[in-house]
């Protein structure tokens, strides 16, 4: 590692080549500055592969790259929720990155999957932060552990394709820091990637590429974030408050004009040159951590082809099974049908698509394993039914004991730059699920999607497996799935509603153009759908396997922690039917405090666990404040409440195992201002202000009513018990005082004073 003295290079830079070095030099690269040995470097988007451009490129895939390897996209990887897969991934790509000489690949993306309908789903990973973001550490992780930089991405709320590039995102703070940012927070505290990417979009009327708040604020002053902010691809607004923002490079490089235009500023006194040397060197020091890092990369891509296909087969979710799966090689007829089956859909349209090196289709993979039939059954080019490929499939289906049908979306019905107008599939593969159904009782549908569908003929057919868009290999995947040579373990990381309906954001989504209010709030996915207790098509956190586990020995450090302190649970998981398998063991809170409204459960850790049958292992998980907390904007931080939390070990979301219960103790006391219309209760939940009221509490209650004796006949004390009246008062606030017990105006005030006091005091 060479010991740079990067702040004395900025010195030697002349304003012309510091304001340079804040945008590209064209679509891919960063200048360099050759007399000072500043190399250029490149990056390249991923984050499913490595899709380096040729010079001629743009950035919304239309031009070829490179032919590399198409891994499972994050909508299939999160299913895995497998940290070190994840990471194993990274290592790969950062290898590839090496050997084709680029500094940083873009991704991951862990924007949240708050609609089903965004057309970006595919490439993001959850409807879960904490999963989101554990998914993203581990793929940084991964990647920059090869000395190549990622840039997790899009900062922030950027949750629809509608308008990406000018609408507002209008969130509350709460849910802002509780959903939105939680995907990043973790993976940036925790893996630090080299850069971050800023999005297009506004959040509460203020572009995140010149958000002072959003990237200097909270990303460095509370996040302690070092790496550099990068623009997503023509993001920029106003150059100069970008930078004085927080936003270091532009992407992609214009024609300088925006470079002048910092130099223009710190000329003219507008921006201060010290904010300028700062953006360089933050630039620099990555620049350099990649040029002076160099290391031997590899890239082999049957290698990494396998890889891909093994990932594949960890992230597939094995949706409903009745007992028609796996499937027997030999003495049973089997057909594929759909196009899928020959032609797979297994990538997403728009900057991550990948020139894939080569790819396996399940048609291509079951040739080693059994004879199948084949029929095309649909069209992808258009939705509409072929008469002649729909008789053709049904009359294949009809000659075998099992048939399988592979579908799902085709490419124009989601994709980067807009997104879905409905949660269906094509009406003409619908037909054909239900057409073969009626003449053959052994189906097996395989879903190809980058997002949810609605699934109309699940009751009609005995098995489902959701492949999502499962890379390059996924033909293999799912025939090693399909034939039982692997063990399906995915469980999903977003839930799968009836209808788009369901969906809590469905009022709002995507908003006039202008705006979109994100007026759930708190209750994205399974948050809402478990608390509304809504029935679903399949659960969060839900998938089967070809064998089955049993959770015993539930055990919590302590019953009582200090919200400080650090909760260990573990418990035992066993192997109970006859197949190696893998088990994900879901640890979701429940708050009981009642101190705010909160989601009936949330996710807060998880292990995959792998058992060979009969096989039972003790996991542990650990749990700390942010797992109770929730963000709290009287303080402006996290907060978690004195009272009883419960601890679930969970299947999925809708599958709770165990239960127990822990007590937790608040190190926080919440200020308090003391009013005229402060309440009782609120005096009473405050350590300071409590004794003040309890030794007042006699004479109020008196006052209220609440003492008079329960005499036979009194129709006001039948009426009014005194915990009723206990409880009235709670809700009384202090001026109430006057009326109610005769005391004056001047005497309130006193009261006041005495209560505030008391509350200041440490
Ligand atoms: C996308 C980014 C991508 C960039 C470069 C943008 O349109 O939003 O995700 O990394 O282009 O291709």
């Amino acid at each position: 590692i060479m010991n740079r003295n990067v702040k004395e290079l900025v010195k030697q830079m002349t304003l012309e080549e510091k304001a340079g070095m804040c945008s590209g030099k064209d679509f891919w690269h960063l200048k360099g500055v050759e007399r000072l040995g500043i190399p250029e470097v490149m990056v390249s988007d991923g984050p499913h592969g490595l899709r380096k451009q040729a010079a001629e490129a743009d950035h919304l895939g239309l031009n070829e790259s490179i032919k590399a390897v198409c891994f499972p996209t994050a909508c299939a990887t999160a299913c895995s929720f497998d940290r070190e897969l994840l990471e194993k991934m990274g290592e790969t790509l950062g290898d590839e990155c090496q050997a084709e000489d680029v500094s940083v690949i873009l991704g991951p993306a862990v924007n949240i999957k708050r609609s089903p309908l965004c057309g970006r789903n595919f490439e993001y990973f959850s409807e879960d932060p904490y999963l989101a973001s554990q998914m993203a550490a581990a793929h940084i992780k991964g990647v920059q552990s090869k000395n190549v930089g990622t840039s997790i991405k899009h900062f922030a709320a950027n949750n629809q394709e509608y308008r990406r590039m000018s609408c507002s995102s209008e969130i509350d703070e709460r849910t802002f820091r509780e959903i939105y940012l939680g995907a990043f927070e973790t993976a940036i505290k925790e893996a630090k990637p080299d850069t971050v990417m800023c999005s297009y979009n506004k959040i509460n009327g203020e572009f995140a590429s010149e958000n002072h708040r959003l990237l200097t604020e909270i990303l460095r002053d509370e996040w302690g974030y070092e790496g550099y902010v990068m623009s997503d691809w023509g993001a920029v607004n106003d150059r100069v408050k970008g930078l004085k923002a927080g936003l270091e490079l532009e992407m992609p490089g214009g024609n300088g004009n925006t470079d002048r235009e910092i130099v223009e500023a710190v000329k003219n006194g507008t921006m201060d040159e010290q904010i300028l040397d700062t953006a360089v060197e933050r630039i620099l020091n990555i620049v350099f951590k990649f040029a002076d890092n160099r290391q031997e990369g590899k890239f082999d891509r049957e290698e990494d082809h396998k890889l891909a296909g093994k990932i594949a087969a960890e992230s597939m979710v094995l949706l409903k099974n009745e007992g028609i799966l796996p499937l027997k090689a030999q003495g049973q007829k089997i057909a594929f049908i759909g196009k899928f089956a020959e032609k797979p859909r297994f990538q997403g349209g728009g900057s991550s698509h990948i020139n894939s090196f080569k790819i396996t289709s399940a048609l291509d993979a079951v040739k080693e394993v059994a004879e199948v039939t084949y029929a095309q059954g649909y069209d992808v080019k258009e939705d509409k039914i072929d008469e002649a490929l729909l008789a053709e499939a049904v009359q294949t289906a009809k000659e075998v004991d099992v048939a399988v049908i592979f579908a799902g979306l085709p490419d124009a019905f989601e994709s980067e730059g807009y997104d879905r107008s409905h949660m269906r599939m094509p009406d003409c593969q619908n037909i054909l699920i239900s057409r073969i159904a009626q003449v053959q009782k052994n189906v097996v549908v395989v879903l190809h999607n980058g997002s949810p569908v609605e699934m109309p003929w699940a009751d009609e057919v005995k098995g489902i497996l959701e492949a999502y868009l499962c890379g390059e290999a996924v033909g293999q995947a799912e025939v090693d799935l399909l034939f039982g040579k692997a063990n399906p373990c995915g469980k999903l990381a977003e839930t799968i509603p009836y209808q788009l309906s369901d969906n809590p954001s469905y009022l709002f989504f995507p908003g006039d153009g202008r705006t979109v209010e994100y007026r759930e709030g708190v209750f994205v996915g399974y948050r809402y759908y478990d608390t509304k207790e809504m029935p679903v098509r399949y659960p969060f956190g839900y998938g089967l396997s070809y064998t089955t586990f049993e959770y015993s020995d539930l055990q919590l450090s302590a019953e009582e922690i200090k919200d400080t302190d650090t909760l260990t649970v573990s418990l035992k998981v066993k192997n109970t039917g006859n197949m190696a398998g893998k088990e994900i063991v879901q640890l979701y809170v429940a708050d009981k405090t009642g101190a705010a409204s909160r989601p009936v459960k949330e996710l807060k850790n998880f292990v995959k666990v792998e058992l060979q049958p009969g096989e039972e292992k003790t996991v542990q998980m650990q749990l700390d404040k942010r797992s109770f907390a929730w963000y709290n904007i009287q303080i402006q931080d996290w907060y978690a409440a004195t009272g009883k939390y419960e601890i679930l070990a969970a299947a999925s979301s809708r599958d709770i195992r165990l239960a127990k219960t822990v007590n937790v103790v608040s190190t926080t006391e919440l200020p308090i201002y003391v009013t005229m219309n402060t309440t009782i209760s609120e005096l009473l939940e405050n350590s300071k202000t409590k004794p003040i009221i309890e030794d007042m509490s006699s004479s109020l209650m008196e006052h209220m009513g609440g003492s008079q004796e329960a005499e036979e006949g009194n129709a006001a004390s039948e009426a009014i018990t005194p915990e009723m009246s206990l409880k009235m008062m709670e809700n009384a606030p202090l001026r109430s005082m006057r009326s109610f017990m005769g005391m004056s105006t001047e005497e309130i005030q006193e009261l006041i004073q005495k209560l505030q006091t008391a509350a200041e005091e440490n």
